[in-house]
């Protein structure tokens, strides 16, 4: 028998075909219905409906559990934020000049709730509806960019206008057919290269709100840009993209990461985390995504990242042992390199600190036990 306690319970006539359910689907009775992972088909949908079932069961991932009871913004204040951006996306599509005082309630609201649920867990849904997945998305990016700024200690002005930011990172693709935004699949190079375009259409949408700080427009415009000069679409680098577009940056990527697509499985929360912190330096700044991957990690229990003992790959193709860290600098700590590029083992291993040495950065932790277990031999010889 289930335990009615853990599971997340669906209305049939919520379900749609492609969705993709993190779960097992089960009956009342825990009877397995779909397999977890698998897209729904209309065909199965019908079947339930036939046999007059109305509502399934699906078991959530751990991490999401706590979230489902807890979310940091209410029901009503999703709605809302919803809504204005529908409404935003409405008009634009009539070719008016949209009303974005809705956004900026919707983010007063985000405030709020933020401020009154302290503890409440980042994501909104842990069933996501493909349909508004661009809505959702919007959405997290702005709770998640609000996050991120209080963590990094600015004040209230700014967590509004990294809401602000954040909730319209991607209106530029409002301006783009949706065939290509909500193409299921891999865009070929000419749809990518549409896309590419939308911070400058959103940036235009709003270059003229006077509401609207530089920041918030500049959020829009430079959200694609990468720490190494490899982002768009004006190929900036670094500390020249800016704080808030950083943070930006870094919540968009995770929030896409982390949601299921019909075309592609979702990562966990640890994974994306590790996607991160392998690109921080090339596409993120690393302070705020340090500091990101710190706090969500904190915020689901990951424990420590990089605990002192593991083994680890570094971008140098050496290995090394994690010594000690700084809880500050989770992802530059001390390492002891044991084995050079070319897997020889060092006669005298090489201590670095890599918060001064630039050079090196961690690619990976070794966790096949054989691995560890040769490591740790070559360390007690
Ligand atoms: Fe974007």
């Amino acid at each position: 028998m289930l335990d009615k306690e853990k599971l997340q319970e669906v209305e049939v006539g919520f379900l749609k075909e492609g969705m993709i359910l993190s779960g097992i689907l089960y009956d009342e009775k825990g009877i397995m219905l779909w397999p977890a992972k698998k897209p729904l088909t209309t065909n199965f949908i019908f079947k339930l409906k036939i046999n007059d079932i109305k509502k399934v069961y699906y078991v959530p991932p751990k991490y999401k559990d706590t979230f489902a009871n807890n979310p940091v913004i209410s029901p009503q204040t999703q709605e809302y934020a919803v809504q204005a951006i529908e409404e935003i996306a409405h008009q634009i599509n009539y070719g008016k000049f949209p009303d974005f005082n809705t956004a900026r309630a919707t983010i007063e609201r985000f405030f709020e709730d933020i401020k009154s649920r302290p503890t409440g867990f980042l994501n909104l849904m842990t069933l996501k509806n493909y349909d508004s997945y661009t809505y959702n998305h919007s959405i997290n990016v702005g709770i998640l960019a609000m996050f991120l700024t209080k963590k990094l200690g600015f004040n209230d002005f700014f967590i509004q206008e990294t809401g602000l930011g954040g909730f319209l990172h991607d209106i530029g693709k409002l301006k783009i057919s949706q065939k290509i935004v909500n193409k299921n699949g891999i865009l070929t190079e000419e749809e990518f290269n549409i896309m590419k375009e939308h911070p400058i259409f959103g940036f235009n949408l709003i270059r003229d709100e006077k509401s609207f700080s530089n920041y918030v427009k500049k959020m829009v415009l430079l959200h694609h840009e990468r720490w190494d000069g490899s982002g768009y679409p004006m190929k900036l680098k670094a500390e020249s993209i800016g704080n808030f577009s950083a943070i930006v940056a870094v919540c968009d990527v995770y929030d896409a990461l982390t949601t299921e697509r019909p075309y592609k499985n979702s990562y966990t929360v640890n994974d994306a985390l590790i996607y991160i912190m392998r690109n921080t330096l090339y596409h993120f700044n690393p302070y705020v995504s340090q500091r990101f991957i710190n706090e969500i990690a904190k915020m689901y229990d990951l424990g420590s990242f990089y605990p002192a003992g593991a083994f680890v790959q570094l971008n140098t193709g050496e290995i090394g042992l994690i010594k000690r860290k700084d809880s500050e600098y989770e992802l530059r700590p001390e390492v002891l390199i044991i084995k050079n590029f070319q897997g020889a083992p060092l006669r005298n291993p090489i201590l670095t600190d890599l918060q001064r040495d630039s050079s090196r950065t961690i690619c990976k932790t070794i966790d096949d036990p054989r691995e560890i277990e040769n490591l740790s031999l070559l360390l007690a010889a």
